[in-house]
């Protein structure tokens, strides 16, 4: 009951609109947290993720309401702030949760978060951060509590530009006493959309999406409301997609000023590329061609979410590509899964030799994880015969509906 069933083979044609980002709307579901009253978050994507984050504000005593894709976060009163073991440690980005509580009433109780197995993603970036600003924290095996009495700015050089430590810094000053420069932050765009919707509450940061983010503490912030930006990870996904199918397809809402960095190889592997402001179009006629080297990097160089879903079309392209993974340390876990689909890959340390073969030919193969999970479809959508992946609902925490939306595009795809 929990799989996907594909048959490969099929021209990708036509329009699919992209749902709003599901890494900006995590941190944001979180900020709502320091607001004393209600935010409206349009084009908010129905993912697994995004449920388990309103599960958690529910438990810390906020009102959710949704209508579509509109979600109404209502936190006047926030009751509690023990989070359970069980959602926090299924979610990584649960931990969003530490800074805006702490901004909020100065007091969490959590388990270690969770998330995929693409490699052991501590949080001490985050708590080494938090720290500095005053924060106490007492450690236990499972279990952490934090607290502070008001949190204090500070100006801090971040040893490494983790998105998540930058997100949780930003939430924790926004209500802090003083100014608090943030040196190294990442600069993914999940951040600056983390920063409008903060400024729009009446926060003063300025920087986003800067090395430096200067973040000015402020009394409170208001009621507001936000748009979230379109997912450039599952708009690159499609559009891998069509790499590795063929064909014509438009991906409407795509934010292409944020995904350059696949735009070029995938330009570079055959496809052409058409951007207007509406979105991003792609067509695909010939085989593809390898890519000698390409490496993941953190923002703006190739994002390490699309890494597994390249692979799965440099896997039909002609020659030999070099994947290079510098941002997590065990997220080639589907090459096993590849493989059985008939890729010739091999691994050694952090690189993917990769080479193309005429085709993959279906078979049954289990999502270990979310962005694995979407590669394996990508490399269904060009195998002969019927793929069966297994696991379904690891791909359901990031993708609203991959097998509507790649259906409407005319692939032979369901679930069961
Ligand atoms: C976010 C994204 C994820 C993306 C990643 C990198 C969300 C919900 N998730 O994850 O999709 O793949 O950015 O673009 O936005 N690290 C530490 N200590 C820390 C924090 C991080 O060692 O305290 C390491 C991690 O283990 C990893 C690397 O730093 O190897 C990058 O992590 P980070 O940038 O924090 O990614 P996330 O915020 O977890």
């Amino acid at each position: 009951m929990d799989s996907i069933h594909m048959y490969g083979g099929n021209f990708l044609r036509g329009e699919v609109k992209i749902q709003g980002s599901k890494n900006a709307v995590l941190p944001i579901m979180a900020a709502a947290l320091l607001i004393k009253g209600t935010c409206v978050i349009k084009n908010c994507p129905r993912i697994a993720d995004v449920y388990l984050m309103q599960n958690l504000l529910q438990e810390l005593g906020c009102l959710v309401t949704w209508s579509e894709n509109t979600v109404t976060i209502d936190a006047s009163n926030v009751i509690d702030s023990a989070m359970s073991g069980e959602s926090v440690s299924s979610m990584r980005s649960s931990v969003m949760l530490l800074g805006a509580m702490l901004g909020r009433i100065g007091e969490v109780f959590m388990a270690y978060p969770g998330g995929c197995v693409i490699g052991k993603r501590p949080i001490d970036l985050h708590l080494s951060a938090l720290k500095e600003m005053g924060v106490e924290i007492m450690e236990q095996e499972h279990f952490f509590t934090a607290k502070v009495g008001r949190l204090k700015a500070m100006d801090y050089t971040l040893p490494f530009p983790s998105v998540g430590a930058t997100e949780n810094i930003i939430l924790a000053a926004v209500l802090a006493e003083g100014t608090t420069t943030i040196r190294g932050a990442a600069k993914e765009p999940e951040i600056t959309a983390l920063c409008e919707f903060l400024r729009a509450a009446g926060a003063d940061i300025e920087g986003a999406g800067e090395q430096t983010v200067v973040i000015k503490g402020v009394k409170e912030l208001r009621e507001t409301r936000y748009t979230v930006p379109g997912d450039r990870i599952v708009a690159g996904t499609y559009l891998i997609g069509a790499l590795a199918a063929g064909g014509s397809i438009f991906l409407e809402k795509a934010p292409s000023e944020h995904m350059k960095a696949l735009l070029k190889p995938a330009a570079q592997m055959g496809g052409t590329i058409t951007i207007n402001k509406g979105g991003v179009g792609i067509d695909v006629i010939r085989r593809l061609e390898a890519i000698p080297y390409l490496k993941t990097e953190v923002y703006d160089g190739f994002p390490t979410d699309l890494q597994s879903p390249i692979m799965a079309a440099m896997a039909v392209a002609h020659g030999d590509s070099v994947l290079e993974e510098t941002i997590f340390e065990n997220r080639f876990r589907i090459v096993d899964e590849l493989r059985k689909m008939g890729a010739d890959i091999r691994t050694e340390k952090n690189k993917a030799y990769i080479s193309g073969i005429e085709r993959l030919k279906g078979a049954v193969v289990e999502a270990e994880e979310l962005r694995g999970g979407a590669a394996l479809v990508v490399a269904g959508l060009e195998a002969e015969g019927e793929t069966v992946i297994k696991n379904r609902h690891f791909i359901e925490r990031g993708y609203e509906d991959i097998c509507r939306d790649l259906r409407n595009l005319g692939a032979d795809i369901n679930i069961r």
